[in-house]
């Protein structure tokens, strides 16, 4: 699909790491160049032709996010540097002020680091309490599971939307109906989803999320925090500085201006937001439901070609999602993706930034393969052929 918007695989490339991020077209190259090469100039401070140029392009892609996740209004979304500021912000910047010792937050053991370990840390400072939901067989998320775990304490349900690791698609309309009729606030992980399925943060009754730009075609270390307005209004800025003030004094009297500048202190990544804006509008064109349904297909393909090869262990195969997780023979899976990179494949090997998911499907180590838009079957048989020589693997390994 579309594989000639990517320079970079004109030199043979073989990319199956896009959970880890994803390749850029060139029109998302194109958009940061031509800020930098025509127009550059700092947003919201000058009176001259580039800088209202850089204005409008900025402001530009702020409506371009709202109208792609279908936010009620332009000053929920917030350009941060990615998912992690964003979930640091959501915790450190709310949650420290919302919840108390008595509280319980629900987790499961399946997210990524950057919506654990802020929980961790804030819970040992106040000491409310991380419940971790049950998951499937398939190692799922289920409604049934969520409730048991819910109590009268119980003040906010955090989850990805899909996990890195398992590539599983979370229920989040009827998670979302949960935490309406429970009173309690949902803050979704779009990271892995953002790119692959569309998003709608008002029919899925979304308190806050946060999502980064390169796993969506975009440039790295730009990405947007969502919430409803009343509770963003809530945030205690962690970044203090220009461009979010409206006057200050030396009698240390300060007032803010409003959302969205209030959490967008200093010079913000223009260049990134303005490439985000353009992964957008690419996105777009192909339309996200068809990018959902071709990774599927690829998927089906993937797992029935992996499975034809002996000794390979898939772990998800049922998930929704473009991510497989799998183990080849007695291979460590470090080994099996160096053998790999001297057919320019790229897989990812390890424990994908999910550690406690360990505890859970009880192997610490797995090859994932995740898939995108320009993936294709010939690359799918390009791996899998590989696959094939598994005496080889050694081989490479120093
Ligand atoms: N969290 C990213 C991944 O899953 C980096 O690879």
């Amino acid at each position: 699909m579309n594989r000639e918007d990517f320079e970079i695989f004109k030199s043979g490339l073989i990319y199956l790491d896009n959970a880890a991020t994803t390749m850029k077209p060139n029109s998302v190259i194109n958009a940061i160049v031509d800020y930098y090469t025509k127009y550059t100039a700092n947003a919201h401070r000058g009176d001259y032709d580039n800088s209202l140029k850089v204005d409008q392009e900025y402001e530009g892609a702020r409506e371009k996010v709202r109208k792609f996740i279908n936010a009620k209004r332009l000053e929920e979304i917030i350009f941060t540097k990615g998912s992690t500021e964003a979930f640091n912000m959501i915790i450190f910047g709310f949650m420290s002020n919302f919840l108390t010792k008595d509280d319980e937050v629900l987790l499961t053991k399946g997210e990524h680091a950057s919506n654990i370990l802020p929980w961790i840390n804030l819970s040992k400072k106040i000491g409310f309490t991380i419940k971790y939901a049950n998951l499937t067989e398939d190692y799922e998320v289920t409604i049934e599971n969520l409730e048991k775990e819910i109590t009268n304490k119980t003040k906010v349900i955090a989850i990805a939307h899909i996990t890195n690791t398992i590539g599983d698609v979370r229920p989040v309309e009827e998670i979302g109906k949960l935490c309406e009729r429970k009173k309690i606030l949902f803050v979704l992980d779009a990271t892995q989803s953002i790119g692959h399925l569309k998003m709608d943060v008002q029919k899925y009754n979304i308190s806050f999320m946060g999502f980064s730009a390169h796993k969506m075609l975009g440039p790295t270390g730009v990405g947007v925090l969502y919430g409803k307005k009343e509770l963003l209004e809530k945030i205690v800025p962690m970044e203090y500085g220009g461009g979010m003030n409206e006057t200050f004094s030396s009698s240390g009297e300060y007032t803010l201006k409003k959302l969205p500048a209030r959490l967008e202190a200093g010079t913000r990544n223009i260049a990134g937001v303005i490439g985000m804006g353009a992964a957008i509008d690419y996105l777009n064109k192909i339309g996200m439901d068809k990018i959902h349904q071709y990774e599927m297909e690829l998927k089906k393909y993937l797992i029935e070609k992996l499975s034809a090869i002996p000794n390979i262990t898939i772990y998800n195969k049922n998930n929704k999602s473009g991510v497989l997780l799998f183990n080849v023979g007695k291979y460590f899976s470090q080994d099996v993706a160096i053998y790999l990179n001297q057919f320019k494949i790229c897989i990812r090997a390890g424990n994908h930034c999910a550690k406690m998911l360990q505890e859970v499907i009880c192997v610490s180590n797995t090859c994932r393969v995740s898939l995108y838009l320009y993936n294709t079957k010939a690359e799918v048989d390009k791996l899998a052929n590989a696959l094939k020589n598994q005496d080889k693997i050694l081989d490479t390994v120093v």
